[in-house]
């Protein structure tokens, strides 16, 4: 696997698998690399004949007061786990590769931005507005077929969709589930914040998905009583969420029915130093 600091060596190590016609995919990445993210990067090797990591710690999307400073960064482990999932090329930029000076533009997709972990009491819309950015680039320097990324950030990934859509980026998004732990959490960098308690009660937020999951199976049709089984699963581990909603799983509006158009059922929730999300969908074949 190649280390490439710069867009132009980017450009360079893809240009030749560009004639011959092999498909390029990318798995955009912050670092520090789990079974989540290697999730990616072996769907990426299986439908892509080059695979492209890129590991940037993109500032723009944190806001002040938030973990960015103590983001957990290690290149030359997370080169190792890309390299042995079969990845072709790292890009693992600085930061004025990305943002050199006199940088001025933003990518906004509005509307989707200013809910859930967009709210301005969650992370604010300018989260998403610095990943759309981010991505919009990331997705030029590496010109890729296909782009991989996670449900866990189910949010992220419908944003994602409706820039690319808009803008017409030649790239298909392929959405991959979520991984989990054995007990249900799903496995985020974050983690690693959680002591010892928080770590057991934070299992409490994907019981409470399961809980709505089966409210919706047992073909109840009002979000209520979903919302209220869920609740209930956080409130014994003493949770209070920052938002639990149902809302229509392509647009974000909010849902008024489990058993009409796909809903996505997303929980964020604050633990020690640690803020966890996770959501599920209902009434759509992949998960
Ligand atoms: P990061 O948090 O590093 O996540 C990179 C990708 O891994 C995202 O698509 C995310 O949804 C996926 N992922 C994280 N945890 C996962 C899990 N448990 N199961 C499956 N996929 C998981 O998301 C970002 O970085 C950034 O916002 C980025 C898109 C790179 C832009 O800066």
């Amino acid at each position: 696997m190649r280390t490439a600091r710069t867009k132009a060596e980017v450009r360079e190590s893809l240009a030749g698998p560009r004639r011959g016609g092999n498909s390029i995919g990318v798995v955009p990445t912050m670092g520090a690399l789990h079974e989540g993210h290697l999730s990616l990067i072996r769907a990426a090797r299986e439908s892509c004949d080059v695979v492209v990591v890129t590991l940037f710690v993109n500032p723009t999307q944190f806001r002040p007061g938030e973990d960015l400073a103590s983001y957990p960064r290690d290149e030359q482990r997370d080169a190792k786990l890309a390299a042995a999932e079969g990845a072709d090329l790292l890009f693992a930029p600085a930061l004025d590769e990305i943002y050199p000076d006199g940088f001025a533009t933003t990518v906004e997709v509005s509307g989707l931005t200013d809910v859930l972990c967009g709210a301005p009491e969650a992370r604010g819309p300018e989260h998403f507005h610095g990943v759309t950015t981010v991505v919009a680039k990331l997705l030029n320097i590496v010109q890729p077929d296909l782009a991989f990324f996670g449900q866990k950030d189910a949010q992220q990934a419908i944003v994602i969709r409706r820039m690319v859509r808009d803008l017409d980026f030649p790239v298909r998004i392929e959405l991959l589930p979520t991984v989990r732990e054995a007990d249900g959490l799903a496995v985020s960098s974050r983690n690693r914040y959680l002591n010892e308690d928080e770590r057991d009660r934070a299992t409490a937020l994907h019981r409470a998905l399961l809980a709505a999951e089966r409210v919706a199976a047992s073909g109840e049709d009002s979000v209520q009583p979903a919302l209220d089984a869920a609740r209930a699963e956080l409130s014994a581990a003493g949770i209070d969420p920052e938002y639990l909603e149902v809302r229509d799983a392509e647009d974000l509006a909010p849902a008024r029915s489990l058993n009409g158009r796909p809903v996505l059922i997303a929980v964020a929730a604050r633990l020690g130093s640690a803020r966890l999300i996770d959501n599920t969908v209902i009434g759509e074949a992949s998960s």
